[in-house]
């Protein structure tokens, strides 16, 4: 007997490719600041909340600052990444994510989303997916960050499911630790050495389905 009863997914790297957004906008940060933040530095800021991505930036560029100029330096990085999510369109949606959700939903599988990012809800707005998930759990309603399990318990319980019947789509590794923390299954998308602690690892949704979610994790 299948015990999936939810799927809860994380919404940037996993339904859209907003990395590239928040790396313009905290290397333009950067940059402002006098030094270098390459790609490779980006990737230790993926699934990371805003401020702690501010200390690792910072502590990049050896730079010190007093609580309150952190406050204004996180302020004026979010005002530009804002603008560049206010143009993204559908388009942008990563491929299968939207298949998959119709597919879950459609095989009575209740969905929520479960991102760090308090940008989700413009994001779902212009990539016209806010009405694909049961709930919404994010960065404005859960603000303590993964790898703390605590934004995907709070999906759990906003759908009425226990952890262990929940699977969490993540790419970061913060985030298969959160969802590992929950007691949930996890499905990581991207690169296995880093996601090397999920149950599965696909490249991305594309050919990810129903069937194969209840084949993984058939008990
Ligand atoms: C996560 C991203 O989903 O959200 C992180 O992977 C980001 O890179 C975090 O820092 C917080 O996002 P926001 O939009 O609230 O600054
Ligand atoms: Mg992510």
């Amino acid at each position: 007997m299948n015990s999936i009863k939810a799927c809860i997914f994380d919404l940037d790297g996993v339904v859209v490719d907003t990395a590239k957004y928040h790396y313009l906008a905290w290397r333009r940060l950067a940059n402002e600041l006098g030094f270098e933040f390459t790609e490779q530095h980006n990737e230790r800021l993926k699934g990371v909340s805003r401020m702690r991505s501010l200390e690792i930036l910072l502590e990049v560029g050896g730079i010190a600052l007093p609580d309150n100029e952190m406050e204004k330096l996180a302020s004026k990085k979010n005002a530009w990444y804002v603008e560049y999510i206010q143009k993204m369109t559908p388009s942008e949606i990563l491929p299968g994510a939207k298949e998959l959700l119709e597919e879950l939903r459609c095989n009575g599988i209740k969905l929520s989303l479960g991102s760090a990012s308090k940008n989700s809800p413009l994001i779902l707005e212009r990539i016209g997916l806010k009405n694909h998930f049961d709930a919404i759990v994010d960065g404005n309603s859960v603000t303590i960050a993964k790898p703390a399990p605590d934004i995907f318990l709070t999906a759990a319980k906003k759908l009425g499911v226990e952890p262990e019947d929940c699977v969490v789509f993540e790419d970061a590794e913060a985030g298969i630790e959160a969802a590992i923390n929950a007691k949930m299954r996890t499905v990581g998308i991207g690169n296995p050495q880093i996601l090397n602690r999920a149950d599965v690892v696909m490249p991305n949704l594309k050919d990810f389905t129903y069937s194969k979610l209840i084949e993984i994790f058939k008990k």
